[in-house]
């Protein structure tokens, strides 16, 4: 989906996935070393980047949504934390090279892309990451087409958990699970779905 077709979504549906930060991230942001340096790739309106904001981290929230990046510095303002927001297409951020620190952790919740560009986006990560760096990610599964309740309908966009160790396998020790659980995520996001979940520690 083109940058105009998300900006026109988040501005018909402000808080389109809530404002609550996804489950799975909740869940695991304790791995994340005090004070880290995260790259929220694709974070929307920021419920995520603002959830990890709150703990402490220092956070960049990138999107190719300039409508989507408004809303999270709202969101980021009315909760009291700073958040850094990078108006970029993902297919340009990976040829501008190093960041200016490496990331200490990567989040990539629901950010469904074109092969080759997810692994292109994938490998150019990677070699970002410090060593000792968390990969967070969760993203629907081809299985999520019969559900319905969320998510590309176009079924390239999904990811298999075969997908996701292809992807980031190289240079990092891997958990990487399928699994069906209730996604409750304002509106575009509700009910049974079928996920991927991987969480990664980055080798030196
Ligand atoms: C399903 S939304 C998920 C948003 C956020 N991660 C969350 O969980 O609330 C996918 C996000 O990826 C962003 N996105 C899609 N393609 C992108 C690209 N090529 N570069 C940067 N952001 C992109 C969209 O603008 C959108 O905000």
């Amino acid at each position: 989906m083109s940058a105009k077709l998300w900006d026109r979504r988040y501005a018909a549906v402000p808080g389109l996935y809530g404002e609550a930060p996804n489950d799975f991230l909740q869940a695991q942001a304790r791995l994340l070393k005090p004070h880290s340096r995260v790259l929220c790739v694709g974070d929307g309106e920021g419920r995520n980047g603002v959830h990890l904001a709150e703990l402490g981290h220092d956070v960049v929230a990138l999107d190719v949504s300039e409508v989507a990046l408004t809303h999270a510095r709202e969101l980021a303002e009315r909760r009291g934390v700073h958040l850094e927001t990078w108006h970029v297409d993902l297919a340009h951020y990976i040829e501008l090279g190093d960041p200016p620190k490496p990331w200490d952790a990567v989040v990539c919740i629901f950010v469904h892309l074109p092969m080759p560009l997810r692994r292109a986006v994938a490998r150019e990560l990677t070699r970002q990451t410090a060593p000792g760096g968390r990969l967070l990610l969760e993203a629907y599964t081809p299985a999520q087409l019969a559900l319905g309740t969320g998510g590309p309908k176009d079924p390239s966009l999904l990811v298999t958990r075969a997908d996701v160790v292809d992807d980031w396998g190289d240079g990092w020790q891997l958990d990487v699970r399928l699994v069906e659980r209730h996604v409750r995520e304002g509106s575009g996001h509700t009910g049974l779905a079928s996920v991927v979940q991987a969480i990664g520690l980055r080798l030196a």
